[in-house]
Protein backbone atom coordinates (compact mmCIF):
# COMPACT_ATOMS: atom_id res chain seq x y z
CA UNK A 1 0.00 0.00 0.00
CA UNK A 2 1.19 3.70 -0.56
CA UNK A 3 1.83 6.07 1.90
CA UNK A 4 1.99 9.78 1.25
CA UNK A 5 3.24 11.91 3.76
CA UNK A 6 2.75 15.55 3.98
CA UNK A 7 6.19 17.04 5.03
CA UNK A 8 5.88 20.75 5.46
CA UNK A 9 6.90 23.08 8.65
CA UNK A 10 3.05 24.32 8.78
CA UNK A 11 1.85 20.73 8.91
CA UNK A 12 3.91 20.06 11.21
CA UNK A 13 2.97 23.45 13.11
CA UNK A 14 -0.45 22.23 12.99
CA UNK A 15 0.21 18.97 14.03
CA UNK A 16 1.60 20.05 17.04
CA UNK A 17 -1.17 22.65 17.96
CA UNK A 18 -3.47 19.15 17.68
CA UNK A 19 -1.19 17.25 19.62
CA UNK A 20 -0.68 19.90 22.46
CA UNK A 21 -3.38 19.03 25.17
CA UNK A 22 -3.97 22.60 26.49
CA UNK A 23 -5.58 23.29 22.89
CA UNK A 24 -9.40 24.01 23.34
CA UNK A 25 -12.01 22.55 21.16
CA UNK A 26 -12.06 25.42 18.63
CA UNK A 27 -7.79 25.45 18.71
CA UNK A 28 -8.43 22.16 17.85
CA UNK A 29 -10.82 22.32 15.26
CA UNK A 30 -9.21 25.74 13.37
CA UNK A 31 -5.83 23.56 13.11
CA UNK A 32 -7.63 20.25 11.86
CA UNK A 33 -9.50 22.60 9.41
CA UNK A 34 -6.27 23.85 8.49
CA UNK A 35 -4.31 20.70 7.97
CA UNK A 36 -7.33 18.81 6.17
CA UNK A 37 -6.23 21.88 3.04
CA UNK A 38 -2.95 20.43 2.75
CA UNK A 39 -3.81 16.70 3.21
CA UNK A 40 -6.22 17.17 0.42
CA UNK A 41 -3.35 19.20 -1.68
CA UNK A 42 -1.28 15.96 -1.35
CA UNK A 43 -3.95 13.90 -1.83
CA UNK A 44 -4.96 15.46 -5.47
CA UNK A 45 -1.75 16.12 -6.36
CA UNK A 46 -1.67 13.85 -9.15
CA UNK A 47 -5.47 13.32 -9.91
CA UNK A 48 -6.38 13.41 -13.76
CA UNK A 49 -7.25 17.04 -15.43
CA UNK A 50 -9.19 17.77 -18.31
CA UNK A 51 -7.87 21.11 -20.47
CA UNK A 52 -9.56 23.20 -21.27
CA UNK A 53 -10.05 26.56 -23.17
CA UNK A 54 -10.29 29.74 -21.03
CA UNK A 55 -10.67 33.11 -21.80
CA UNK A 56 -8.63 35.97 -19.92
CA UNK A 57 -9.83 39.56 -20.11
CA UNK A 58 -6.36 39.46 -22.65
CA UNK A 59 -6.27 36.37 -24.45
CA UNK A 60 -7.35 32.40 -24.64
CA UNK A 61 -5.61 30.10 -22.39
CA UNK A 62 -4.73 26.85 -21.38
CA UNK A 63 -7.78 25.96 -18.37
CA UNK A 64 -7.52 22.48 -16.11
CA UNK A 65 -10.40 21.36 -14.35
CA UNK A 66 -10.56 17.69 -12.25
CA UNK A 67 -11.34 15.23 -14.71
CA UNK A 68 -13.02 12.87 -11.99
CA UNK A 69 -13.66 14.91 -8.70
CA UNK A 70 -13.51 12.35 -5.99
CA UNK A 71 -16.53 11.27 -3.96
CA UNK A 72 -15.85 13.12 -0.06
CA UNK A 73 -16.75 10.92 3.03
CA UNK A 74 -16.11 12.21 6.57
CA UNK A 75 -16.53 9.41 8.85
CA UNK A 76 -18.23 10.80 12.12
CA UNK A 77 -18.29 12.14 14.27
CA UNK A 78 -14.36 13.16 14.42
CA UNK A 79 -14.24 13.11 9.96
CA UNK A 80 -16.85 16.21 10.16
CA UNK A 81 -14.46 18.66 11.32
CA UNK A 82 -12.22 18.09 7.80
CA UNK A 83 -15.04 17.64 5.24
CA UNK A 84 -16.15 21.54 4.97
CA UNK A 85 -12.58 22.16 3.70
CA UNK A 86 -11.86 19.29 1.74
CA UNK A 87 -15.09 20.49 -0.31
CA UNK A 88 -14.70 23.85 -0.15
CA UNK A 89 -11.17 22.99 -1.82
CA UNK A 90 -12.47 20.83 -4.25
CA UNK A 91 -16.49 22.25 -5.03
CA UNK A 92 -17.51 19.60 -7.33
CA UNK A 93 -17.03 17.14 -5.18
CA UNK A 94 -20.23 15.09 -3.82
CA UNK A 95 -19.90 14.13 0.13
CA UNK A 96 -20.89 10.96 1.60
CA UNK A 97 -21.44 10.26 5.30
CA UNK A 98 -20.62 6.90 7.37
CA UNK A 99 -20.88 7.00 10.86
CA UNK A 100 -19.28 4.63 13.11
CA UNK A 101 -18.26 4.28 16.54
CA UNK A 102 -15.37 2.26 18.63
CA UNK A 103 -16.77 0.02 21.19
CA UNK A 104 -14.57 1.61 24.12
CA UNK A 105 -13.95 -1.94 25.80
CA UNK A 106 -13.74 -4.26 22.59
CA UNK A 107 -12.25 -1.50 20.30
CA UNK A 108 -14.50 -2.88 17.36
CA UNK A 109 -15.79 -0.35 14.78
CA UNK A 110 -19.93 -0.19 15.18
CA UNK A 111 -21.37 0.89 12.39
CA UNK A 112 -24.58 3.53 13.05
CA UNK A 113 -25.24 5.53 9.29
CA UNK A 114 -24.27 4.77 5.58
CA UNK A 115 -25.15 7.61 3.75
CA UNK A 116 -23.90 7.17 0.32
CA UNK A 117 -24.42 6.84 -3.25
CA UNK A 118 -25.35 3.60 -4.31
CA UNK A 119 -22.94 3.08 -7.29
CA UNK A 120 -19.45 4.13 -6.63
CA UNK A 121 -17.98 2.17 -9.51
CA UNK A 122 -15.58 4.93 -11.00
CA UNK A 123 -15.71 7.50 -8.71
CA UNK A 124 -12.26 7.95 -6.32
CA UNK A 125 -13.49 8.42 -3.08
CA UNK A 126 -11.77 10.22 -0.33
CA UNK A 127 -12.22 8.48 3.46
CA UNK A 128 -11.76 11.42 6.05
CA UNK A 129 -11.02 10.26 9.29
CA UNK A 130 -8.36 12.19 12.19
CA UNK A 131 -7.56 8.74 13.38
CA UNK A 132 -6.13 5.44 11.95
CA UNK A 133 -5.32 3.81 15.53
CA UNK A 134 -6.06 -0.26 15.41
CA UNK A 135 -7.51 0.97 11.68
CA UNK A 136 -10.37 -0.80 12.28
CA UNK A 137 -12.87 1.59 11.87
CA UNK A 138 -11.17 2.92 8.41
CA UNK A 139 -11.21 -0.82 7.07
CA UNK A 140 -15.12 -1.16 8.23
CA UNK A 141 -15.79 1.99 6.18
CA UNK A 142 -13.45 0.60 3.03
CA UNK A 143 -15.46 -2.34 2.94
CA UNK A 144 -18.77 -0.58 3.04
CA UNK A 145 -17.44 1.66 0.01
CA UNK A 146 -16.01 -1.89 -1.74
CA UNK A 147 -19.55 -3.46 -1.68
CA UNK A 148 -20.83 -0.43 -3.71
CA UNK A 149 -18.15 -0.60 -6.55
CA UNK A 150 -15.35 1.51 -5.14
CA UNK A 151 -11.76 0.62 -6.64
CA UNK A 152 -10.04 3.96 -5.80
CA UNK A 153 -10.44 5.17 -2.24
CA UNK A 154 -8.14 7.44 -0.19
CA UNK A 155 -7.64 7.21 3.79
CA UNK A 156 -7.14 11.08 4.20
CA UNK A 157 -5.84 11.20 8.63
CA UNK A 158 -3.45 13.70 10.66
CA UNK A 159 -2.23 10.61 12.74
CA UNK A 160 -1.97 7.04 12.30
CA UNK A 161 -0.31 4.53 14.12
CA UNK A 162 1.32 1.43 12.62
CA UNK A 163 -1.44 -0.88 13.34
CA UNK A 164 -3.53 0.98 11.82
CA UNK A 165 -0.97 1.49 8.42
CA UNK A 166 -0.57 -2.82 8.63
CA UNK A 167 -4.23 -3.21 8.92
CA UNK A 168 -4.91 -1.55 5.58
CA UNK A 169 -1.91 -3.31 4.15
CA UNK A 170 -3.22 -6.34 5.48
CA UNK A 171 -7.02 -5.64 4.07
CA UNK A 172 -6.19 -6.37 0.63
CA UNK A 173 -8.52 -3.42 -0.82
CA UNK A 174 -7.65 -0.50 -3.26
CA UNK A 175 -6.35 1.89 -0.97
CA UNK A 176 -3.87 4.01 -0.48
CA UNK A 177 -3.28 6.37 2.81
CA UNK A 178 -2.33 10.22 3.09
CA UNK A 179 -1.24 11.61 6.67
CA UNK A 180 0.93 13.83 8.38
CA UNK A 181 2.38 11.45 10.73
CA UNK A 182 2.62 7.85 11.74
CA UNK A 183 3.37 7.52 15.51
CA UNK A 184 5.29 5.26 17.81
CA UNK A 185 2.15 2.41 18.71
CA UNK A 186 -1.14 2.16 20.54
CA UNK A 187 -1.51 2.17 24.30
CA UNK A 188 -3.88 -0.39 26.36
CA UNK A 189 -6.85 1.53 25.62
CA UNK A 190 -6.04 1.04 21.75
CA UNK A 191 -5.45 5.10 21.89
CA UNK A 192 -2.59 6.17 19.21
CA UNK A 193 1.03 7.01 21.35
CA UNK A 194 1.71 10.18 21.46
CA UNK A 195 -1.09 10.81 19.05
CA UNK A 196 -3.91 14.21 19.78
CA UNK A 197 -6.57 11.96 22.30
CA UNK A 198 -9.93 11.41 20.90
CA UNK A 199 -10.27 13.66 17.78
CA UNK A 200 -14.16 13.53 18.42
CA UNK A 201 -14.55 14.66 21.90
CA UNK A 202 -11.54 17.25 21.47
CA UNK A 203 -13.55 18.67 18.74
CA UNK A 204 -17.11 18.21 19.82
CA UNK A 205 -16.51 16.96 23.73
CA UNK A 206 -16.86 13.91 25.16
CA UNK A 207 -19.68 11.89 24.09
C1 LIG B 1 -12.10 7.44 16.57
C2 LIG B 1 -11.49 7.99 15.28
C3 LIG B 1 -11.64 6.85 14.32
C4 LIG B 1 -11.45 5.65 15.22
C5 LIG B 1 -10.04 5.17 15.11
O1 LIG B 1 -13.47 7.56 16.53
O2 LIG B 1 -12.09 9.16 14.83
O3 LIG B 1 -12.90 6.80 13.68
O4 LIG B 1 -11.70 6.08 16.57
O5 LIG B 1 -9.87 3.99 15.82
P1 LIG B 1 -9.59 2.60 15.12
O6 LIG B 1 -8.60 2.82 14.02
O7 LIG B 1 -9.01 1.77 16.25
O8 LIG B 1 -10.89 2.02 14.62
P2 LIG B 1 -14.44 7.19 17.78
O9 LIG B 1 -14.89 5.76 17.69
O10 LIG B 1 -13.77 7.63 19.05
O11 LIG B 1 -15.73 8.03 17.47
P3 LIG B 1 -15.94 9.63 17.38
O12 LIG B 1 -15.27 10.07 16.11
O13 LIG B 1 -17.42 9.74 17.30
O14 LIG B 1 -15.36 10.26 18.61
Amino acid sequence: METQFVDHPLAAALLTTMRDARSDNPTFRSALRQLTQMLIYEAIRDAEIEIFDVQTPVATTRGVRLANPPLLVPVLRAGLGMVEQASSLIPQSQVGFVGMARDEQTHQPVPYLESLPHDLSGIPVYVLDPMLATGGSMVRTIELLVHRGATDITAVCVVAAPQGVAALENSGFPVRLVTAAVDEGLNEDAFIVPGLGDAGDRQFGPR
